[in-house]
């Protein structure tokens, strides 16, 4: 990949509205307007679609898992094919996780020390370690644009000490990272991941540590794992607005579109979550009127589209009745066009956010979909 390794990293910011920013991130596979929400392709594949897919649906970064591309198909082999990007098809930016996260929801089959976490395989219950050092090996192998450090995700419900502590083990992780993967190396980049639980000061803790670090970016992680909305969001709005202003901050793991836009007006500028691609394989759809569940009886006959002002190929072609009756009948083909659905939103979404920030009529935006999505709409 060629890349200007002098604006390498760059994180220009354009607009703001209130605490929500417009800006772009500079990688080594292009830049990436913000806010954005990033398709979750976990093993190297965002389910059911296609890279064409993707482009079709304005998707300008996806995500990858250390943790299963590590075990499937290995990072040696990723690396002997000229890495993920090359492997997939896939030539826009890829940000990596680091693992850490999958790892620490296997619960029962793993044993964590200062050196790393030793885990078994879901596959085959093999052993395996990951340090700070290995996860970064892995994340250069696999060539991601943007990798992760490894990290603790503290359960919901950990008390205060145990918390304590393990915010202080992410972070001395975090600096083994940095020294493991110096400066844009490989035209990589690294972000840091905050955590601290449900305590404020903690939070607070693990944020002054790790903003010594020199980062190209910082996570908010250990959200939504459990916890009540307004507890996410409580944090949320206390968090983000101290984390460092001139670089790029993502929130890991959400969410549904209005916690998007909550966290967008936080200032938070990127996003990640299951929810959209998940969701459309069991038949949950977004369109601009709200959440409809495309399974049920009352559209064995409607004729009408998924969502008249939605510009994807499901919607341009399709009736409901027929998305219906591919998701009854269990054809393959109701994953791919209700996933390409659904990012087709969360994208256009994110678009319309950034939009909105331009003109500053954000928190209008926010407010019409807090209408479109009230839980008595559901
Ligand atoms: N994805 C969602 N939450 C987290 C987190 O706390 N850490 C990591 N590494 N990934 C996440
Ligand atoms: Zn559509």
């Amino acid at each position: 990949m060629t890349y200007d390794p002098a604006t390498l990293g760059q994180f220009t910011i354009t607009a703001t509205d209130g605490a929500a920013r417009r800006g772009s991130l500079v990688t080594a596979h292009g830049v990436v307007q913000t806010p954005i929400f990033m398709p979750v392709g976990t093993q190297g594949s965002v389910k059911a679609l296609a890279p064409d897919d993707l482009d079709a649906a304005g998707a300008q970064i996806i995500l990858g898992n250390t943790y299963h591309l590590y075990l499937r198909p290995g990072d040696d082999l990723l690396a002997r094919k000229g890495g993920l990007h090359r492997f997939a098809s896939w030539n826009k930016p890829i940000l990596t996780d680091s693992g850490g996260f999958q790892v620490f929801s296997l619960k029962d089959i793993r044993k964590l020390s200062e050196d790393g976490v030793e885990f078994r395989s879901h596959h085959d219950g093999s052993k395996h370690f990951f340090s700070p050092e290995k996860v970064m090996s892995i994340q250069n192998n696999i060539g991601s644009d943007i990798m992760m450090v490894l990290d603790e995700c503290v359960a919901y419900g950990a008390d205060y000490d145990y918390t304590a502590k393990s915010l202080e083990l992410t972070t001395r992780w975090a600096r083994r990272c940095r020294q493991a993967h110096p400066r844009h190396k490989n035209g990589q980049l690294l972000f840091g991941i905050n955590q601290g639980g449900f305590f404020k000061d903690l939070r607070e803790r693990s944020l002054a540590q790790l903003a010594e670090i020199d980062f190209d970016g910082f996570a908010i992680g250990g959200l939504s794992v459990g916890e009540s909305i307004p507890e996410m969001y409580d944090m949320l709005h206390h968090i983000a607005p101290l984390m460092p202003r001139d670089t790029p901050r993502y929130l890991m793991g959400v969410g549904t579109p209005l916690d998007i836009l909550e966290g967008i007006s936080a200032g938070v500028d990127m996003f990640d979550c299951v929810l959209p691609t998940r969701n459309a394989r069991n038949g949950t759809l977004y369109t601009s009127q709200g959440k409809v569940n495309i399974r049920r009886a009352e559209y064995r006959e409607d004729d009408s589209p998924l969502d008249p002002l939605c510009p994807c190929y499901a919607c341009r072609t399709f009736s409901k009745a027929y998305l219906r009756h591919l998701y009854v009948a269990q054809e393959l083909l109701s994953y791919r066009l209700n996933s390409l659905h659904n990012i087709t939103f969360f994208l256009t979404l994110a678009r319309q956010a950034r939009e909105a920030i331009e003109q500053g009529r954000f928190a209008a935006l926010k407010a019409h979909y807090q209408d479109v999505f009230a839980p008595a709409k559901d």
